[in-house]
């Protein structure tokens, strides 16, 4: 069922159901983090692997205390600018966060989402949620309720609605656990932002097969069809044009029937292109054409995000002309 009633949320949650949540960056599928129970029904719902450790939302960087040990300096400093908002703390955890959360590592992954719906019931809950995103694993993460409502429907007890997220693209995650701060995402909080407000360069470790962040793994985020990466979208050779949606960030391909073509945004803004991207895809996915032809963005501000994701959309999409 979807709705905007709270107290049913909170009750479901706290009678170890699961509930899908609004958040500023895509939708997440939550129960008690505190309990393993609750925690298990996530990743039956999602298919997931219990290997991909769930990141714990809190209703303020405060309480992350309860939870992490060792928090550095720089953790809290990034708090001050980006909590609530769309960046993830990896932080050293504390024994009472289920081992099913964090897939047997010391460290837990810590968010305090920007969502007046959300924010309102973590104040009500005595546990921080886990959270994953609401898609079935490996596919397109939902930015609306609907999207939720489609995949996942019959097996959530609550959607909480509230309404398309702003952001789009899931957080940014940082791992403050360690001597070197690392970003393990890139997400919806800007490489440069984070790195200006840290006040240093900070090393990007998305890499690929790193079981450490499964969000990460070659192929995820994908839809079901073939999606080619491109950064002239040039239909290869093998290909009919009829069988192909364009996927551009600003302008129409000029020699390219319009028809076929969905551009992110025409002021080509990075901002608004991330909060249209899973919705677009998923419109893509949708269509009757076999193969989406994708444009790749400016490597820069959230640009290189949603390259991240087109990449690993892309992966495993194989051609033979
Ligand atoms: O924006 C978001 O982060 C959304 C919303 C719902 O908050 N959540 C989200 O969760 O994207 P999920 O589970 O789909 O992606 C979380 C990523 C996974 O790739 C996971 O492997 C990584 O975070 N992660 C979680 N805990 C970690 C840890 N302790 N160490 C390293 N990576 C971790
Ligand atoms: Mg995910």
């Amino acid at each position: 069922m979807i709705g905007t009633d709270l107290a049913q949320a909170a009750q479901l949650l706290n009678a170890g159901k699961i509930v899908a949540i609004p958040t500023e960056t895509v939708y997440g599928l939550a129960a008690n983090g505190l309990d393993p129970q609750a925690v298990a029904r996530i990743f039956a719902a999602k298919n997931r692997p219990s290997f991909d450790p769930l990141i714990l939302h809190l209703p303020n960087f405060e309480a992350a205390e309860q939870y992490c040990h060792g928090i550095p300096p720089l953790a809290n400093r990034l708090a001050v600018q980006f909590s609530p908002g769309p960046l993830t703390f990896i932080l050293r955890k504390r024994p009472l966060v289920p081992d099913l959360v964090t897939a047997g590592h010391n460290t837990v992954g810590i968010r305090i989402p920007q969502h007046p719906l959300t924010l309102a019931l973590l104040q009500q809950l005595d546990f921080p949620l886990a959270a994953p995103s609401a898609n079935p694993f490996g596919y397109i993460s939902p930015t609306t309720a609907k999207h939720v409502q489609d995949q996942l429907g019959s097996s959530i007890d609550y959607i909480l609605d509230g309404g398309a997220c702003a952001v789009g693209l899931e957080s940014t995650i940082i791992d403050l656990s360690g001597t070197t701060p690392k970003v393990l995402r890139l997400g919806g909080l800007s490489l440069e932002a984070l790195e200006e407000a840290a006040g240093q360069a900070l090393s990007v470790q998305t890499s690929s097969s790193n079981p450490k962040a499964p969000g990460m793994l070659i192929r995820h985020y994908a839809p079901r069809k073939l999606l080619l990466l491109q950064k002239n979208t040039t239909v290869p050779t093998g290909i009919k044009e009829k069988d192909v949606a364009l996927l551009r960030f600003q302008t129409v391909h000029p020699d390219f029937p319009a028809a076929q073509q969905y551009v992110l945004s025409e002021s080509g803004n990075f901002t608004e292109a991330a909060a249209r991207l899973f919705s677009v895809l998923r419109q893509l996915d949708a269509l009757k054409h076999h193969c989406i032809l994708a444009e790749e963005l400016p490597e820069q501000g959230l640009g290189r995000a949603i390259n991240d994701r087109l990449r690993r959309a892309a992966a495993g999409s194989i051609h033979e002309a």
